[in-house]
């Protein structure tokens, strides 16, 4: 059976083939960023070391005690039993230090990175955090990744910006910097983070860009996005995002954004704990799919990055020497934090037709300086330098951190064996499909029903046979009615931002205390529309476009459409 598959696989890969060949240089002219939150390296992809030995994972000869000052305490041995995590483990600056050093002594210049049991344990007596923590996915738990990391580009060593949550990385990621935020900090976040984006480098390159949000955009937390003349930019993720890359329209620098909002109809794919990594990989396998039946799929860059590890174990030191404060703004009290070590190692893979299959990217090799690492801001400088920006860097940290545009300049043509590409599927079908077909044709009757099947067998593995599509994780529902998490709170205070409720009392503290995830989501959904509409009311009057809009409390205003004013 399989040479016969392997000859109609020929024949196929002979028809199918044509010889565009594009140049050398640059080939990229769309860069897709997504970033997921909240799980470390070891937790999704360490276990694919034993797929591929190159990667730097992990085979179960890992382990931290329960206590880091008790040798004899017990061990919790790293295993892959990853399932369904709830609730959150810990993640914020004190519960990160500990991970990594095991103690509030910082000072290691190599991290034991053993506390992570002692901190779950620390916040679950029951040791069942211990126990979340230290497990990894089996690679077929996570079949999307499986495939994209056998198929192009693994990066084993890229860091979290920032040993601490969320927001600050995120904020790397198109900043280079958080802007001395080590938390998420609420009258910054009213106003917006300041710091230039290289969304802003991108547009005066003439550049485009679009974020395609399902939500709420949370790269509104930047605030020169909110300017009016950047209206135009945000995208419903639902009906823009598949029909843009359809028509060959997607930007030049494409950031999609998740549900991070778990609702029974619109479960979050986020991978945030306890969202269902399921949701995830469903998730990145459409973004793959998508990307991979556009017009566009070969000058396109897709890069798949987590902010944080959101607490999981992970056996790699993180980088605490030669890191570069990106402007050099400290962190609030108690900590002083001065940007000078990096967070966990998180999963970054990137994919794209010019990526030779299989490759695994460790560090940087000491470029552009001795120390540098790949980490969030590495992708501002990558940007940079594939769209040869003739701006300077954003901050002293994507100066510093490693570039890997290399990773597309090895070929002088595309791939054309990339999952989803037709004839590479249709082998075995074409042979299953055949054989069926006789089978059912054996009268001369459905001899047209034969062929009939033949070409709707091709034609729905066309559509069809793309990624692996993984394994539901999570039993049962989203529980819609849960309380928000903090992650979620600090959303709703973007959100109240966006309808001007940040004028109310309630700002920011009490801001979604009461709400259910489904109150919220309707909260937060409702305020991007009206600061959209607002937005676009402003852009008809003629508003100086570099301006924000200011949102008034509709409570306030009471007029039941237009109830917001622009400055
Ligand atoms: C991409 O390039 C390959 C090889 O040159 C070619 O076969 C394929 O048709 C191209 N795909 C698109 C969508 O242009
Ligand atoms: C570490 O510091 C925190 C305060 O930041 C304190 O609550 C905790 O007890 C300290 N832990 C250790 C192991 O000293
Ligand atoms: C710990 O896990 C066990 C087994 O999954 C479960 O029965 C128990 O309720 C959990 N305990 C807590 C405190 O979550
Ligand atoms: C996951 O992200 C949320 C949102 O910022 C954050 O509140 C939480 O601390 C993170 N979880 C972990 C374990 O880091
Ligand atoms: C990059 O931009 C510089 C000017 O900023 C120009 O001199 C150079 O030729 C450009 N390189 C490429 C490969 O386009």
């Amino acid at each position: 059976m399989f040479s016969k598959t392997s000859f109609v696989f020929l024949i196929l890969f002979l028809i199918v083939r044509n010889n565009n060949v594009i140049h050398a240089g640059s080939p990229i002219k769309t860069i897709v960023v997504l970033v997921m939150e909240n799980r470390s390296f070891d937790h999704m992809i360490g276990w694919m070391k034993k797929l591929n030995p190159e990667i730097n994972g992990v085979d179960g000869s890992e382990w931290n005690p329960l206590s880091t000052t008790d040798p004899k305490s017990q061990r919790f041995f790293f295993k892959n039993q990853a399932q369904f995590v709830d609730p959150d483990p810990g993640h914020s600056f004190q519960a990160i230090r500990e991970q990594i050093f095991g103690s509030n002594d910082t000072s290691s210049d190599h991290p034991p990175m053993n506390g992570f049991a002692q901190q779950a344990f620390s916040m679950d007596p029951s040791l069942n955090m211990s126990h979340n923590v230290m497990n990894g996915f089996e690679p077929d738990m996570v079949a999307v990744y499986k495939t994209l990391v056998s198929e192009f580009a693994v990066f084993d060593r890229w860091f979290a910006s920032v040993p601490s949550s969320t927001q600050p990385n995120r904020l790397y990621v198109h900043s280079g910097t958080s802007a001395g935020a080590t938390s998420n900090i609420p009258a910054k976040l009213a106003k917006g983070y300041p710091q230039r984006t290289i969304f802003e480098n991108l547009d005066d390159a003439g550049i485009s860009f679009g974020i395609y949000y399902q939500n709420i955009p949370a790269t509104l937390f930047y605030r020169n996005l909110r300017k009016i003349k950047y209206w135009g930019k945000f995208h419903p993720y639902g009906t823009s995002f598949k029909k843009d890359a359809r028509d060959g329209k997607l930007p030049g620098y494409v950031v999609v954004e998740q549900r991070y909002t778990d609702t029974k109809s619109e479960p979050g794919n986020d991978d945030h704990p306890s969202h269902d990594v399921y949701q995830g990989q469903m998730f990145v396998k459409e973004v793959y799919e998508t990307l991979r039946a556009s017009p566009q799929w070969n000058e396109t860059l897709f890069v798949i990055t987590y902010d944080e590890h959101g607490g999981f174990y992970d056996h790699v030191p993180t980088p605490v020497r030669g890191v570069p404060s990106p402007d050099g703004i400290v962190g609030p009290e108690p900590f002083l934090f001065k940007f000078d070590r990096l967070g966990v190692r998180v999963p970054t893979i990137a994919v794209s037709p010019w990526i030779e299959k299989g490759t695994v990217v460790h560090g940087p090799n000491g470029s552009p300086f001795a120390t540098s690492e790949f980490e969030h801001s590495s992708i501002p400088a990558t940007v940079k330098k594939l769209f040869n920006l003739s701006a300077p860097f954003l901050t002293k940290r994507d100066a510093w951190a490693g570039t890997f545009e290399g990773i597309v300049q090895t070929r002088t043509t595309p791939r054309t064996d990339c999952p989803g590409s037709c004839y590479a599927s249709f082998g075995p079908v074409f042979y299953c499909c055949t054989v069926a077909a006789q089978l059912l044709g054996k009268t001369s009757a459905l001899v047209y029903f034969h062929y009939l099947f033949v070409l709707t067998c091709l034609f729905l593995t066309c559509i069809l046979e793309q990624l692996p599509t993984p394994m539901k994780i999570r039993q049962g529902e989203a529980n819609e009615n849960a309380k928000l998490s903090e992650f979620q709170q600090e959303l709703m205070q973007l959100a109240a931002v966006l309808k001007g409720d940040h004028v109310l009392t309630s700002f920011p503290d009490n801001i979604g205390k009461d709400m259910t995830v489904k109150e919220g989501k309707e909260y937060m959904e409702d305020a991007v529309k009206r600061f959209f509409d607002a937005g676009l009311q402003a852009l008809k009057m003629g508003v100086d476009v570099e301006q924000i809009v200011q949102m008034k409390p509709s409570l306030t205003t009471r007029s039941p459409k237009t109830s917001t004013k622009t400055p």
